[in-house]
């Protein structure tokens, strides 16, 4: 179709690496990027602070629908509040795999999302980007990986910024919010039909990134 803005859908559950690819592909292509889990992580960091039950779907949808949500060379601005750091900690991520549960919710970001799609082409990263967001994607990517590794992985990057972590509780935590994304009614995380599907589980980032420009370079996407 002419003049349809492209958009590669980067979907998969945490720890696979698709964060890191989605950021790289985008840059490496000047496209924009869209953070999607970002937007469940601020709800829910937002539900926290203005004490909305994690259950009331009805104050959690409205407050969603009228967030003013800017993201600025990797700062997370709120209402003009920043909360960059906020909705990585853990009680918010735990949260933010409840709040990503709930239907209405997830129709309230849903056109936000759809808007980001801009010239010259969107890379977005998330569950759900090639199945509901952007069924109509140019390329779909699911990225997985075992969830031993992806524990490791996330490991190590905690310990990397110095905190001390527990490994059998960061596992836990991480098979408990897959079990949550995949089991949901609503736009579960399971690859697309037509999703090229990348385990990451012995492949470095570069593997993963040269198969990825790979398959833009044959959809002539750049
Ligand atoms: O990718 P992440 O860890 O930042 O995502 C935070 C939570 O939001 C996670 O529980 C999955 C959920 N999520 C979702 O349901 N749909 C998306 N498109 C992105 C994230």
């Amino acid at each position: 179709m002419t003049g349809r803005v492209p958009v590669i859908a980067i979907d998969g559950p945490s720890g696979s690496g698709k964060g890191t690819i989605a950021e790289l592909v985008a840059s490496h292509l000047g496209w924009h990027l869209l953070d999607s889990g970002a937007l469940y992580r601020i709800v829910a960091a937002v539900a926290l602070t203005r004490q909305i039950p994690l259950d009331d779907e009805t104050a959690l949808a409205a407050m969603a629908a009228g967030l003013e949500i800017r993201f600025d060379s990797g700062a997370v601005l709120v209402d003009g509040e920043d909360l960059t750091g906020e909705i990585r900690t853990e009680p918010v991520s735990r949260a933010a795999s409840q709040v990503a549960a709930i239907g209405a919710v997830r129709a309230a970001i849903l056109e936000a999302q759809r808007a980001m799609r801009r010239p010259p082409g969107l890379v977005a990263d998330g569950r759900d980007m090639g199945t509901v967001v952007f069924p109509d994607a140019e390329l779909k990517i699911y990225l997985d990986a075992s969830a031993l590794v992806r524990a490791e992985r996330r490991y190590n990057q905690l310990k990397n910024k110095g905190l001390s972590v527990n490994f059998r509780a960061l596992l836990a935590n991480l098979e408990d919010r897959d079990a949550r994304d995949k089991e949901r009614a609503v736009s579960p995380l399971v690859p697309a039909p037509d999703a090229l599907i990348i385990d990451s589980t012995d492949l470095g980032i570069e593997e993963v990134l040269d198969r990825v420009l790979a398959e833009v370079r044959i959809r002539h996407l750049n």
